[in-house]
């Protein structure tokens, strides 16, 4: 079987972090018996200073007929970030109706969580993050009406279809893990979309007797998950909110270079793209220390989803052991003193 695959490194540690986690995908076929077409993209801010575009004409094009696409990051110091991320991340989320973004949190032995009193297995959780609309809608403008009167409107566009899809999702997730879902949302405030969004969790519900639904604001979320991450199984969160929850969810399990991510489209009518939640890291960039690890974790959610789920569970199980052995290579990041390819070419040492 060979997977063709896209790559986009994209920006700053984004380039670094791709080019170590691929080999270990890579050394992943040989054991499991797979192989990979690889096409990689030059696409990024480089490209945009250049052509005045971060991807061509035809990107979404090229992309379609890929069994899935490996993202770095994008974004750079230069550039203000809603000109690159409009023109290359997100929109192929949204064109490619990657409506799911699954971001699971995982405290894994050998790392030590900023929270007191947390070791490795204790803390198990995963984001379902609306990923098409709400916030991102992309939906308002800006006026400058003279002197100090400038006016913008930032619309979110919440969808019955839109919410709906996303929400199942995470039942189905919940019903699949531990069978609790935590709803959260901002609809004390917010009294059109997001009261929208809890009446369809609460219509969805009576399809899942078995998850146990839990309601919580997102201010009060944040909260919990610092106070008490234990008790989280699967929450679900529009879009801005769910960019938010996980980069706490991030840090808590030791690292933003820790926690990978999939754009789904569970349909399969489009590529799904695979990314580390963190950015380009531009205070880090160029030193080659950034962690490959939330890229190959990324990576093994690629191989989840292309059907390889073997592989994908012994490159987590290869993560997993380098991370609880003491004398194991470790970035900056984790304490210590490694570079980003020492730390991945240890990972496909291990598979
Ligand atoms: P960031 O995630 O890039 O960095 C936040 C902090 O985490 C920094 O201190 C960084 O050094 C550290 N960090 C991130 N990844 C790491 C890794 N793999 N190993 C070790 N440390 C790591 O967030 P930011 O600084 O807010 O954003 C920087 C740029 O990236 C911006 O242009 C932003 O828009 C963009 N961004 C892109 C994505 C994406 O492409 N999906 C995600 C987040 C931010
Ligand atoms: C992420 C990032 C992006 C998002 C930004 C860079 C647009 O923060 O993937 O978490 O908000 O989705
Ligand atoms: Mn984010």
């Amino acid at each position: 079987m060979t997977y063709d695959i896209a790559t986009i490194p994209g920006d700053g540690i984004g380039q670094t972090v791709v080019e170590a986690a691929l080999p270990v995908l890579r050394e992943a076929g040989d054991v499991y018996g797979f192989e990979f077409d690889v096409t990689a993209y030059d696409w990024g801010t480089e490209r945009y200073r250049e052509e005045g575009a971060m991807m061509p004409d035809d990107a979404l094009e090229q992309l379609e007929p890929r069994d899935a696409i490996l993202l770095g990051a994008v974004g750079h110091p230069d550039v203000p970030d809603h000109v690159t991320l409009h023109g290359l991340l997100l929109p192929i989320r949204k064109a490619f109706n990657q409506y799911v973004c699954k971001r699971p949190t995982v405290l894994y032995e050998g790392v030590e969580s900023p929270l007191r009193g947390y070791d490795g297995g204790d803390i198990d959780f995963v984001v379902y993050r609306e990923n098409t609309e709400g916030e991102y809608a992309d939906i308002g403008g800006r006026e400058h009406r003279g002197f100090d009167n400038d006016v913008a409107i930032q619309s979110a566009l919440f969808t019955r279809q839109g919410v709906e899809r996303i929400v199942r999702q995470a039942f189905r997730a919940a019903s699949r893990r531990r069978g609790k879902l935590t709803n959260v949302t901002k609809s004390n405030a917010q009294a059109y979309g997001m009261v929208l969004w809890d009446d369809i969790v609460e219509e969805v519900a009576t399809e899942f007797p078995d998850v146990t639904v839990e309601r919580l604001l997102v201010d009060a979320a944040s909260m919990d998950l610092v106070r008490r991450p234990e008790e989280f199984d699967v929450l679900v969160a529009s879009n801005l909110f769910g960019d938010i929850l996980t980069d706490i969810g991030a840090v808590i399990s030791g690292s933003m270079g820790l926690a990978p991510s999939a754009n789904v489209n569970p349909e399969g009518e489009y590529p799904s793209l695979f990314e580390p939640v963190h950015g380009s890291a531009p205070d880090i960039v160029g030193r080659e220390i950034a962690n490959p690890l939330a890229t190959v974790l990324s990576g093994a959610m690629l191989l989840e989803h292309v059907g390889e789920p073997e592989a994908a569970a012994g490159v987590r199980d290869a993560v997993r052991a380098q991370l609880a052995a003491p004398a194991a290579p470790r970035t900056p990041d984790l304490g210590g003193e490694a570079s980003t390819f020492e730390v991945a070419r240890d990972v496909e040492a291990r598979l």
